[in-house]
């Protein structure tokens, strides 16, 4: 397959983004960028730094500003942050170069993935199922409207769930 736009892969923490962007640049035998990389780069310093020292705000007109960054590039596999889709300023500059693919997984599974994690600010002090799945229903519509492709990664491994984007993608 030939891809001719950018492959947005958006969802929550832990949903397995990273891994599965890697499967899908393996597979389709392109660049494969994340906008949290790309950010902590720009910046020099961590992201819970970034938070901690200029605020979730600054941290949001970063990540918008990397989406004008990509634009210019050369279709690749893009894994966004989990706040990326929040913005619908974002969700239009994703929507006007390339595809958007919402992974989706139950908070027991996302718990599982991140619990031992010291660089998502947002769940500093809030490391618990519950909370994981009250967040994740605030953004779910948002995630939901921005999507053209739905994928759920529950029990699958990241090559599984590349297979099954490519298929769907193939059949835009
Ligand atoms: C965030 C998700 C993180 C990172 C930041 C904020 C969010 O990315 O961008 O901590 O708002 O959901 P991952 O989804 O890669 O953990």
């Amino acid at each position: 397959m030939q891809l001719k736009r950018h492959l947005y892969l958006i969802g929550f923490m832990g949903v397995g983004k990273t891994s599965t962007s890697k499967q899908l640049s393996k597979k389709l035998g392109l660049k494969e960028v994340d906008t949290d990389k790309m950010i902590v780069e720009k910046e020099g310093k961590a992201i819970s730094d970034i938070f901690a020292d200029s605020g979730e705000e600054y941290f949001r007109g970063v990540e918008t500003g990397i989406l004008d960054l990509l634009a210019e590039e050369a279709p690749c596999i893009v894994s966004c942050g989990g706040g990326m889709a929040m913005r619908e300023e974002n969700v239009r500059k994703m929507k006007r170069t390339g595809l958007i693919v919402f992974l989706v997984a139950e908070p027991e599974t996302i718990y599982e993935h991140v619990k031992d994690s010291t660089d998502r600010p947002l769940l500093h002090g809030n490391m618990n199922v519950p909370y994981i799945a009250e967040l994740m229903a605030k953004r779910e519509p948002k995630y939901q409207e921005a999507a053209d492709i739905i994928i759920k990664t529950d029990g699958y491994a990241p090559f599984q769930i590349a297979d099954q984007i490519i298929e769907m993608v193939e059949k835009i």
